[in-house]
């Protein structure tokens, strides 16, 4: 194989894959993501998602999570419609029915692992072909059934912090060898994969892999990757590529952090500062 080369994610690339919102367009033209996700204890994690998604300009939000978490959402953020599983406290069944009318549909934050929940993400996987993104639980799904990785359709991206990428492709003695693990996964997987950390990385299904540039240490609190999750499922919702959408939202996300960390310290910024700047981060793109 040929050696891995490792490219920055840089100011002039990112202003290249950014596309500016045509006039003439209608909520119809940006897209309807679904954010599938939550658990009793754990709905903020679908809010924090679902907000970053629509503040991340999709034409449509749409969360799927246990029925505790309806009021909780449309409370939250009015702008999303809140569909809901027959299950109180956790999710039992995805109906598969009619996924299609969504444009992009982002899987776990939030979700648990409970054995109803595995096999609802099991179902759900058999059920689609078009690309999604899975994060937190959505991956410990898989790395409880190893099986469900082959399913999932290609360029789908997965977003691990190294835990939940030590949990799927096994421990890694240093953060180097995780890095290779992670480029030669994303290629016989023909998935993306975000491996997140302070230089987070993007491996492609071609090969290639980037190093993100933007982001701080304020940003390792909980909440930070739900609002990841949100931004990247709104790009993709948004007909971005696959790629795109992955080393795009990457970028946004830690700008909007490095901005919140001039402004508000990295001690005292929260997961959902990170929405509130992400203005900031688009206008430095325009
Ligand atoms: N420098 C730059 N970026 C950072 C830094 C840092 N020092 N620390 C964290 N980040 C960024 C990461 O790159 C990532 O985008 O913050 C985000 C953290 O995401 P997660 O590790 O998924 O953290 P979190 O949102 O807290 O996860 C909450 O979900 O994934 C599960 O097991 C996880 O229980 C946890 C929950
Ligand atoms: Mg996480």
């Amino acid at each position: 194989a040929e050696p891995t080369t490792f490219e920055t994610i840089d100011f002039s690339l990112v202003s290249s894959l950014y596309k500016p919102r045509n006039r003439f367009s209608h909520k119809g033209t940006f897209g309807h993501a679904l954010i599938i996700g939550g658990s009793f204890g754990k709905i903020g994690a679908v809010v924090l998602a679902a907000t970053a998604c629509a503040r991340t300009g999709c034409g449509l939000t749409t969360t799927y999570m246990p029925s505790c978490g309806y009021t909780i959402m449309q409370t939250a953020l009015p702008e999303a419609m809140a569909l809901v599983d027959s299950e109180d406290r956790l999710i039992s069944h995805i109906p598969t029915i009619d996924l299609s009318t969504f444009s992009a549909i982002g899987l776990g934050p939030g979700l648990g692992t409970a054995p109803a929940t595995q096999h609802a993400v099991a179902a759900l996987l058999q059920s689609i072909s078009k690309p999604l993104v899975v994060d937190a639980d959505g991956l410990n799904c898989l790395s409880l059934n190893k099986e469900l990785l082959n399913q999932l359709p290609s360029y789908s991206i997965l977003t691990p912090h190294p835990k939940e990428f030590d949990r799927l492709f096994g421990e890694s003695p240093n953060e180097v060898e995780r890095i290779q693990k992670a480029v030669q996964n994303a290629q016989a997987l023909q998935v993306i994969i975000i491996l997140k950390g302070h230089h987070t990385l993007i491996a492609l299904p071609n090969g290639r892999a980037y190093f993100n540039m933007t982001g701080n240490a304020g940003m390792a609190k909980g909440g930070s990757g739900d609002v990841l999750t949100g931004i990247v499922t709104s790009l993709l919702a948004q007909s971005y590529s696959p790629e795109t959408a992955a080393l795009l939202g990457v970028h946004l996300h830690g700008a909007a952090g490095d901005h919140n960390a001039q402004n508000l310290t990295q001690e005292t910024m929260i997961a959902s500062d990170l929405i509130d700047s992400l203005s900031f981060a688009f206008r430095y793109l325009q």
